[in-house]
């Protein structure tokens, strides 16, 4: 029997060692014929003695049975996302800010591809892959382990002629190359089953399988490019980091490439928009991100993103189509915008059939005509806009476009400041600004009166029930169930929504108020700043308002001019009367009333989140850098440059242990 367990124990790691030399140094050291008769030998040992099986067998990739539903993974150290440079000037400031973070004025980066595949993380234990998971949230993902076990170029087990750490948490993009999903794809259309859109939903759809039987059919691969949590290992850069992976067995893209300064981050980023067409795979840019890991930690990260990477976008995927006419679209704020429509056209998946104009200026820099063909872009999840005319294609039928005087909503006079590009309707009460006015009103993170949409509200417009947004809480059902085709039915759901609303915080009416520059994240600041009483906020003064953290010149000003026009406290104060009340910010405990933490490195018992909603459920405020008004501030792992300064402000610095103490009081 020990010979026997021996001899599979042998089979199982030379096959681990020949699937790295096949799939991830791409050198295998022997034919494929050899290969396949020790997996034969190992499959048949198997079969006899069953209960010698190992784990993580070569030949276990695909799970015992489909499971029914997926289990949720805490990431131990957050998947952050990363920020995005759009053009060369985004590009260039990125550089601007690492040279002023790293006081150093030739910074070393390293580029990758951006791979348009599925982040996932794989977790290995004493070198054996015990667990992966996908991104999800950042903070929970879902376990696909089965899953990604079925990925031919994930190993199993790490090789062992290195040294490999305790636990090693790696983070990579799972993707389907141009050729692998052509041909799945024709197999598909062969089978009568229908075909997948584009690689990166199929990779998706597979990842997602309950059954790992399916996604072992799917042809997955994997690079790897992050670190997350690690035992006993320090690398010095990304760059030392991607070559012990490949060294382990993990795959990595042989495309990354290190260089220094701006100069690098453009001559790499055009190689690779040059050289797109010839990888073998979908990306959607390229990432840099600050080769040296020292340099990384100094740099920190905000909420979502680090500070030390950056994805730079490649030129959006275009089409050409014909502009039918252009037509203008008035904003809640006034603001009118040209807008061309378009011959449907597709545009790397999506159907694409408006295009904004953005303004005359544009119009006439391009001179664009109604009529004409022109290139269209599609950038991302941003608004597709027209790149040129294709002026070969004139013919005498094109008409040039000049934005109307009269707003064609209200007829009233276009207005158009010198110093800015748009022109506005200023006619506070014009229909089509009413209308958005409300619409953003009762929207879901604002007032969340579900049933009103923008048909009824401009019927209510129309026929005069609605003036500003207070006259919500004057309707009445018999008003409502008038309007075309609505019946009691739905004018009471509507009725009951508005009341419902009623009860509210005071950042959701802020964010409702639509107050120039004050969105969701900002209502919130001004919530717990104020303490949920709009009173104070109301009375508050420029000097006070950019005395709080986040709050700018442009943004306290535009805070201003809005209480100070009598209408919108009229408005305010009519919401009031007729019921409008706000539920006090929820602060569990005074516990840390007033305190000022600031945050410094890697926390580890803690995601920054649930530090933040502690601090603020128990009245502390959060501020992002250390002053004399700072209070604590409360350091991690590897602090930065905060923990220097707080030093030598003679802050208290406490960690995550005495933080703990201090909130179980
Ligand atoms: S680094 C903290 N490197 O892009 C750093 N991401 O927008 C975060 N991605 O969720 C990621 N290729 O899915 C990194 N070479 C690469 C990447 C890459 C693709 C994806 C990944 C991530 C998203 C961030």
């Amino acid at each position: 029997m020990k010979d026997i367990e021996k001899k599979i124990n042998d089979l199982v790691e030379t096959i681990h060692m020949h699937n790295i030399h096949y799939y991830v140094y791409d050198n295998p050291t022997i034919s494929d014929y050899e290969y396949d008769i020790l997996v034969k030998q190992l499959e048949s040992l198997e079969k006899q003695f069953p209960n010698l099986i190992l784990k993580n067998s070569p030949t276990q990739r695909v799970g015992a049975k489909p499971l029914s539903n997926f289990k949720q993974v805490k990431h131990r150290i957050p998947m952050l996302s990363l920020s995005n440079a759009m053009d060369e000037d985004e590009l260039k400031s990125f550089d601007k800010q690492m040279i002023k973070g790293l006081n150093n004025d030739n910074i070393e980066y390293i580029g990758e591809p951006k791979l348009d595949g599925l982040a996932v993380e794989l977790i290995y234990e004493n070198g054996f892959f015990v667990k992966g998971s996908t991104r999800g949230n950042g903070l929970i993902g879902e376990d696909i382990t089965d899953n990604l076990k079925t990925i031919k170029n994930i190993p199993l087990k790490l090789n062992m002629n290195f040294e490999i750490p305790k636990i090693l948490e790696v983070r990579g993009e799972v993707f389907i190359n141009h050729k692998n999903f052509i041909n799945l794809n024709k197999s598909r259309l062969a089978a009568g089953k229908s075909i997948f859109a584009n690689p990166r939903n199929c990779a998706a759809g597979s990842l997602r399988q309950l059954d790992s039987a399916i996604t072992a059919k799917r042809p997955l691969e994997i690079y790897c490019y992050g670190l997350g949590y690690i035992e006993q290992k320090n690398f010095k850069s990304q760059n030392e980091f991607l070559k012990i992976l490949f060294n382990w067995g993990l795959p990595v893209n042989s495309e990354a490439q290190v260089g220094k300064g701006f100069k690098f981050l453009k001559k790499y980023f055009n190689h690779i928009q040059s050289n797109r067409d010839n990888l073998e795979y979908d990306i959607d840019g390229v990432v840099f991100k600050v080769n040296s890991f020292d340099s990384q930690k100094i740099l920190g990260a905000r909420s979502k993103s680090p500070r030390w990477a950056i994805a730079a976008k490649l030129k959006s995927v275009q089409s050409t189509t014909i502009i039918d006419d252009i037509i203008i679209s008035v904003g809640r704020t006034g603001a009118i915008t040209p807008v061309a429509k378009l011959k449907p056209v597709n545009v790397g998946g999506v159907t694409v059939s408006n295009a904004t104009l953005h303004n005359q200026d544009e119009i006439d820099k391009k001179d664009i005509r109604i009529g004409d063909t022109v290139l269209i872009q599609r950038a991302g999840d941003v608004i597709p806009e027209v790149v040129k005319v294709i002026k070969e294609k004139r013919t005498l039928i094109q008409k040039r476009y000049i934005i109307p005087d009269e707003c064609p909503s209200c007829q009233s006079k276009i207005q158009k400041l010198d110093d800015e590009a748009k022109a506005r309707c200023i006619n506070y009460s014009c229909y089509a600004q009413l209308e958005g006015r409300i619409t953003h009103f009762v929207s879901k993170n604002c007032m969340d009166i579900d049933g009103l949409g923008n048909k009824i509200i401009l019927l209510l417009i129309k026929n005069k029930l609605i003036t500003n947004v207070s006259d919500l809480y004057k309707l009445k059902e018999s008003q409502i169930s008038t309007l075309d085709r609505m019946g009691t039915k739905s004018a009471m759901n509507i009725i009951n929504a508005i009341n419902g609303s009623k009860k509210t915080t005071m950042s959701r009416f802020l964010n409702a108020l639509g107050i120039r520059n004050v969105g969701e994240h900002l209502s919130k600041t001004l919530e717990t700043y104020f303490n949920g009483d709009i009173e104070r906020l109301i009375c508050s003064d420029y000097q006070q308002l950019i005395q709080i953290n986040e709050i700018g010149e442009i943004v306290a000003q535009s805070i201003i001019d809005f209480f100070q026009d009598s209408d919108n406290i009229d408005i305010i104060n009519s919401c009031f009367e007729l019921g409008v009340n706000f539920i006090k910010p929820e602060i569990k405990s005074g516990l840390l009333l007033d305190k000022i933490f600031v945050l410094s490195g890697t926390l580890n018992s803690f995601t920054r989140n649930e530090v933040k909603n502690i601090i603020i459920d128990n009245g502390g405020k959060i501020s992002t850098s250390v002053s004399t008004k700072t209070d604590f501030l409360l350091i991690g792992s590897n602090p930065g440059s905060k923990y220097i300064k707080a030093q030598k402000l003679n802050t208290k610095i406490i960690d995550e242990n005495f933080f703990k103490e201090m909130i179980d009081e």
